[in-house]
């Protein structure tokens, strides 16, 4: 279905709104996008405009037939000689190269497997071992994703560390001499702030501490340069911007320098130097897969590899350039089109402090979310009053944008009368 057209299961109740002449067009926009073409690369239907890519990617179009072949032929015709034949048994590392471009990694420092908390897991304590005695402290974003705040809180616990939660702007200031590590965000999951990981690697670094980087807003939406801003360690997710599916494994990142001290708190026959000696004693790999702990999600892996393939011949400064160019069409439309005073932006406006969402503040924001979803416009809901929108340069549209603007109004205003939860309330 076009941008025009009416959708006949949620027919707009007003008018669309046509851009004015402070913004640009969006179909101009779209034309004169070099990424465009690139959403043919995915499984999306015109009916829905999808802006929660960054809770969930999109589907490559590749993958289905990609994890068929893996199932019928991989799995069930060579079974367990796959493990060597179909190089399953590479794969962590395989699969983290071919992400380690995307985070500004050189070769040889990224694993894929497990969940991201579980990785932070190793990360943190991994970095508390590496710190040493008389670093006594752990320091965490204060307004962190959960399971980084009670990972962080429960690896104090295990190393008899104290936790200190600090506002993200503030932590790297606060390392001291005390200070082991900090799990810092490189974007906020709930504003959308990006971080400068340089800036605060640096700080941290300059109080000999260590940085654990949180790369699940970051990876595959902006361009991340963990070799030449010097991080220690990182995470991230593999099914937001990377596209890997529901649930896809995590990825580690073990600078190169660090790995011969990387001393994981979840050793497994996986991460052996010698698997199949099946030794008593726990000789850690050389290299990056001393992350690993056991037998990989091959199925969750392989649909994650396939996934990568969307980004053959994608240069990342675009990506980052139409990111922007997004984030900033989404808020004049949404600066002309509502009424003022309607919703309060939260993401920062100046563009090194922004990345690739855009949340806005509305008290009744639960209610309206769910109606944005049910007249097809995905984006997502963050407690106590954010609406949350994910902008995917790889798919997302300008009209995409456009429409979510406009249904946004419409829901604004179809909103009860007299109730508390109406413009400027
Ligand atoms: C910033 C951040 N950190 C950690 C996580 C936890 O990831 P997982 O559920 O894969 O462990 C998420 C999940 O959305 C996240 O957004």
């Amino acid at each position: 279905m076009s941008e025009t057209q009416v959708n006949p299961v949620h027919p707009p109740r007003t008018a669309p709104t046509p851009a004015t002449s402070e913004t640009p067009d969006a179909a101009a926009l779209d034309a004169a996008d070099p990424l465009a073409g690139l959403r043919d690369r995915f499984v999306l239907d015109d009916d829905t405009v999808y802006l929660d890519g960054n809770s969930l990617g999109a589907l490559p179009a590749g993958v289905p037939a990609r994890l068929a072949d893996v199932v019928a032929r991989e799995w069930g015709e060579l079974r367990i000689r796959s493990w060597t034949e179909s190089g399953w048994w590479t794969a962590p590392e395989r699969v983290g190269d071919r992400i380690a471009p995307l985070v500004g990694a050189a070769p040889g420092q990224v694993v894929v497997g497990d969940s991201t908390g579980v990785n932070i897991f190793k990360a943190l304590v991994a970095a508390v071992r590496m710190a040493g005695e008389g670093r006594e402290e752990i320091l965490v974003d204060g307004d962190t994703f959960p399971t980084d705040g009670y990972l962080a809180a429960s690896v104090a616990r295990m190393t008899g560390r104290e936790l200190r939660r600090v506002p993200a702007a503030a932590i790297a200031d606060a390392a001291g001499p005390r200070t082991a590590v900090a799990l810092v965000n490189h974007v906020d999951y709930r504003t959308g702030e990006l971080y400068d990981a340089a800036a605060v690697t640096d700080r941290l670094h300059a109080a000999g501490a260590l940085v654990v980087l949180d790369l699940c807003h970051s990876a595959g939406a902006l361009p991340v340069r963990l070799d030449d801003d010097g991080v220690d360690l990182a995470v991230g997710c593999g099914y937001k911007y990377l596209n890997g599916g529901p649930g896809a494994p995590a990825f580690l990142y073990i600078r190169a320098g660090h790995q011969p001290r990387f001393d994981s708190p979840l050793p497994g026959w996986n991460s052996h130097a010698d698997p199949f000696a099946m030794t008593e004693e726990h000789v850690p790999a050389p290299g990056v897969a001393r992350g690993r702990v056991g037998t990989p999600d091959i199925l969750s892996m392989l649909a994650l590899e396939a996934a990568l393939e969307v980004w053959e011949g994608v240069d990342i400064a675009e990506v980052r350039a139409k990111s922007l160019a997004l984030t900033d069409f989404f808020l004049a439309r949404v600066a002309e089109t509502l009424p003022a005073g309607t919703v309060t932006p939260v993401t920062p406006r100046e563009h090194e402090r922004r990345g690739s969402q855009v949340s806005l503040r509305h008290p009744a924001a639960r209610e309206v979310m769910a109606e944005l979803i049910r007249r097809g416009v995905i984006g997502d809901f963050r407690a106590p009053d954010l609406l949350r929108f994910g902008f995917t340069p790889l798919y997302t549209s300008f009209a995409d944008v456009d429409r979510a603007v406009r249904v946004l109004a419409e829901v604004l205003a179809d909103l009860p009368a007299g109730s508390s939860y109406g413009p400027g309330a």
